[in-house]
């Protein structure tokens, strides 16, 4: 039978899945990473080196696992992190920490771009306005801040791009990953010349592009050595982590929206052609599947909220949790059930990196909102679990005035674990809230393109049928979507009030005057 294995390289660790033809999943196994750097408020940065041997400890003991050889793996696909940027010299050697995609150092070099390019035109040549998650920014912030090190700059690669040359020693992304740099032309598929001539970025540093299931190469002989995968599997394209979950989670026809809750969140739609929000709140993409498009909401601190809060606050349950082996994030959540929808009037704003939907600000800045001496720890949490969903339904609401079709909407991820937190969000939603039988998400996308590129199925579309079965529905409850419907209207009008301070804030806190 043939095996495809998925390369999911995340945010806190790189996972690897084997799969079957029909999505069962026959081993998984996680390398962590070094947690990312934040030396200065707003900075986000990581070690490519560290996702590599993250890359090598996940492979190795997902083939352990499953029991399985080398020769059993019929391909391998990818999946990443987006935005983030590796620069490597003409030795391939890596000229610096990889600014990663929650990085937000470069509003400056995002301005640079809108005024040498004209904000409309930006949408013409790549779809997207400039913003200090996509990569081009940070790139010119290299050049900008560190023009030694910019000098050196042979190749620019996407973190999973990253791990499939030191696999494949091939320079290759896919669609979907391009769409995230803003150097890439989204309608026709292809890097944006336009773009590359208005920011003097050289062509040639840029990875060959392919659609998602395209093989990009073969495992080499010196990592059929690292990994035990075998020399000569094929490699494809694979996906950006988002159009990789998309794909896992079966989101490839029209109606079918999913909510990823990792440490960012998202809200994604697939599109049959590009659908463009003329003010550039939400994202249009290339998808995973070849010849469409999605849209998708981004919120940057989802997960990461509930993760902050643990590493903060959650002693206890980090200490319980190691002695146990129970989820500390279990016992956090279960504390939060004695608290009522709406967590008596209080309210968590999660902009813990600043914010994307709705807003494109990297100046927000969290926040508590309505606390009184009678809110517990309790509420803390709940008010987090309910934000984070406040914060996803301002994208539903912008696919809303889009006339995107959402009917259901499939939720995947860490978050997705929670039923306390999945039933929050059809709450929050006010539409129906599914799981599937596989909730690798991501991986399992990477290891389904795997799949097509090796020709187990004829098509993305077919990978979904035959490998994605659902396995929960979750109605809302009609009393709570009323509750959340009036607490939504405080929420989403609660940041646009405080936008300047949050501003006047984040400058102090950055040092400046
Ligand atoms: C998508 C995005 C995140 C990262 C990390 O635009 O920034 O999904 O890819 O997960």
């Amino acid at each position: 039978m043939p095996y495809m294995m998925g390369i999911d390289v995340g945010t806190t660790g790189t996972r690897a899945v084997i799969v079957r033809p029909d999505g069962h999943v026959v081993g998984a196994a996680t390398g962590d990473h070094q947690p990312m750097r934040m030396s200065k408020p707003g900075w986000a940065e990581q070690d490519p080196g560290d996702w590599w041997q993250a890359t090598l400890v996940a492979i190795r003991a997902a083939l352990e696992q499953a029991s399985l050889k080398g020769s059993d793996i019929a391909a391998v696909g990818f999946s990443g992190q987006m935005h983030g940027v590796v620069l490597l010299d003409k030795a391939f050697a890596v000229l610096r920490p990889s600014l990663i995609w929650c990085d937000q150092r470069s509003q400056a070099q995002c301005d640079w771009i809108t005024g040498q390019v004209g904000a409309e035109r930006l949408i013409q040549y790549v779809s997207n306005p400039a913003l200090t998650g996509f990569s081009a920014p940070k790139i010119l912030w290299v050049r900008d801040n560190e023009p030694k090190i910019y000098k050196r700059v042979a190749h620019f690669l996407l973190p999973k791009d990253f791990v499939r040359f030191r696999l494949t020693g091939e320079f290759a992304t896919d669609v979907s990953d391009a769409s995230g740099t803003l150097l890439f032309d989204v309608t026709h598929r292809r890097w944006s010349s336009e773009m590359l001539g208005a920011l003097e970025i050289d062509s040639h540093i840029l990875p060959r592009v392919y659609e998602s299931p395209e093989v990009t190469g073969e495992i080499t002989q010196e990592a059929a050595v690292l990994t035990g995968l075998n020399a000569g599997t094929p490699v494809v394209a694979g996906a950006g982590d988002q159009a990789a979950s998309a794909v896992g989670n079966g989101i490839v026809l029209p109606g079918l929206t999913s909510a990823t809750l990792g440490t960012s969140g998202v809200i994604f739609s697939y599109t049959a052609s590009p659908t463009l929000d003329p003010r550039g709140r939400i994202h249009t993409f290339c998808h995973a599947v070849p010849g469409k498009w999605h849209v998708m909401g981004v919120t940057q601190g989802a997960g990461l909220s509930l993760r902050w809060f643990r590493d903060h606050f959650g002693a206890a349950e980090s200490w319980y949790g190691r002695q146990t082996d129970v989820d500390p994030y279990e016992l956090i959540i279960r504390e939060a059930e004695k608290v009522p929808p709406g967590s008596e009037g209080l309210l968590w704003q999660p902009y813990l990196m600043g914010e994307r939907t709705p807003h494109l600000d990297a100046q927000a800045r969290g926040l508590w909102f309505g606390l009184t001496a009678s809110h517990t720890r309790a509420h803390l949490i709940r008010s987090i679990l309910e934000g984070v969903a406040f914060s996803l339904r301002d994208s539903l609401e912008i696919f809303k005035e889009l006339a995107i079709p959402v009917e259901q909407i499939r939720v995947s991820g860490g978050g997705s674990r929670s039923f306390l937190w999945r039933q929050i969000q059809a709450d929050v939603y006010g539409k129906e809230v599914v799981t599937l039988r596989t909730s690798e998400g991501s991986a399992l996308g990477a290891a389904l393109l795997a799949g097509v590129g090796a020709g187990v199925y004829a098509s993305v579309e077919d990978s979904a049928r035959d490998a994605i079965q659902v396995k929960e529905r979750l109605a809302p409850k009609a009393d709570q979507v009323a509750v959340y419907d009036r607490y939504y209207q405080v929420y989403r009008n609660l940041y646009p009030a405080v936008q300047e301070l949050s501003h006047t804030l984040a400058k102090l806190g950055a040092g400046e005057s």
